[in-house]
């Protein structure tokens, strides 16, 4: 058996896939699979899979000779990187089972062509974070990717579903339709800046500040057109609460929303009662 990581994204989507930095951090949810070996067509187990994926799984599971199955303890398509961590715990499980040596190169570049196949054209943010189990400062380059792991600790962070599910390549889309404008460039720049002040607040410790900072970011992703008024609802009732900040994270378009805060709880216990699905989940610190 074998488990990759969800994340989160305090800083960057979209704006990555442009080449800006962005700070993702692995989360303790994800996805275990497990591989055992049987004589016949290989098949999957789990009724998250469905035809599409099948495809994208058979581009590491071989035709015959095995059975797969994943648990997940991530929601599904909501943001909280499904698809990367799917892809990571295959990818190292069929390596396993399969007495193959698989460097981190390699595995890096297994699970880009499935996610590549997910989403059509991803960064390779989302498997990355996975794959490092840390948080990460990552950045696409004209040659391929930059990314260095961020000692960054174990916090405790709220996860609300606003209900409805994004697609990320559909959203990415929708983003590169306004890519040649002016206002489009200058958001860019904006969300650049604010990735190297999240940047320094991390490196200080400083996690009221990151908060305010993300909330800034959620507001240029709203300027990007990715949010709903969901998720626009739901940032401004954690804010109204007491939370130090909230953003949507991931590719937007529904999902989930992150919120930064020191009464987590209480705000769990509203957004419940307001009919959400909600859960505090923790990143992974570098000594986890
Ligand atoms: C999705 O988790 C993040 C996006 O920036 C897409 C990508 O990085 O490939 C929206």
């Amino acid at each position: 058996m074998t488990f990759a990581p969800g994340k989160i994204i305090l800083t960057g989507e979209h704006s990555v896939v442009y080449g800006k930095p962005a700070i993702a951090l692995a989360i303790n949810r994800g996805i275990e699979t497990i591989a055992t070996r049987f004589e016949g067509p290989s098949y999957c187990t789990s009724p998250i899979v469905d035809e599409h994926l099948w495809k994208a799984i058979r581009t590491i599971v071989p035709e015959n000779g095995f059975t797969i199955s994943f648990t997940s303890s991530l929601p599904i398509g909501k943001g909280m990187g499904s698809s990367a961590a799917l892809s990571v715990s295959l990818c190292r499980e069929m390596a396993r089972i399969q007495s193959q040596s698989l460097s981190f190169e390699g595995l890096l570049d297994q699970a880009m062509t499935m996610e590549t196949f997910f989403h059509g054209r991803p960064s390779g943010l989302d498997h990355t974070v996975s794959a490092l189990g840390k948080a990460v400062l990552f950045q696409r380059t004209t040659t391929g990717t930059e990314w260095k792991p961020i000692d960054f600790p174990a916090i405790d962070i709220l996860i609300v579903d606003s209900g409805t599910t994004g697609s990320t390549s559909d959203m990415v889309a929708k983003v590169a339709l306004h890519a040649d404008t002016a206002k489009f460039q200058s958001i860019l720049v904006k969300m650049e800046t604010l990735s190297m002040k999240i940047r320094k607040a991390i490196a200080m410790k400083d996690f009221k500040r990151i908060g305010q900072l993300c909330t800034q970011n959620h507001q240029y992703l709203k300027q990007l057109g990715v949010s709903t008024t969901t998720i626009n609802d739901i940032v401004d009732s954690a804010l109204a609460l007491g939370a130090w900040g909230a953003k949507l994270s991931g590719s937007g378009g529904g999902g989930i929303v992150i919120i930064l805060g020191d009464n987590l709880s209480l705000l769990k216990e509203y957004f419940v009662e307001n009919g959400y699905d909600a859960f505090i989940t923790r990143s992974f610190s570098p000594t986890d």
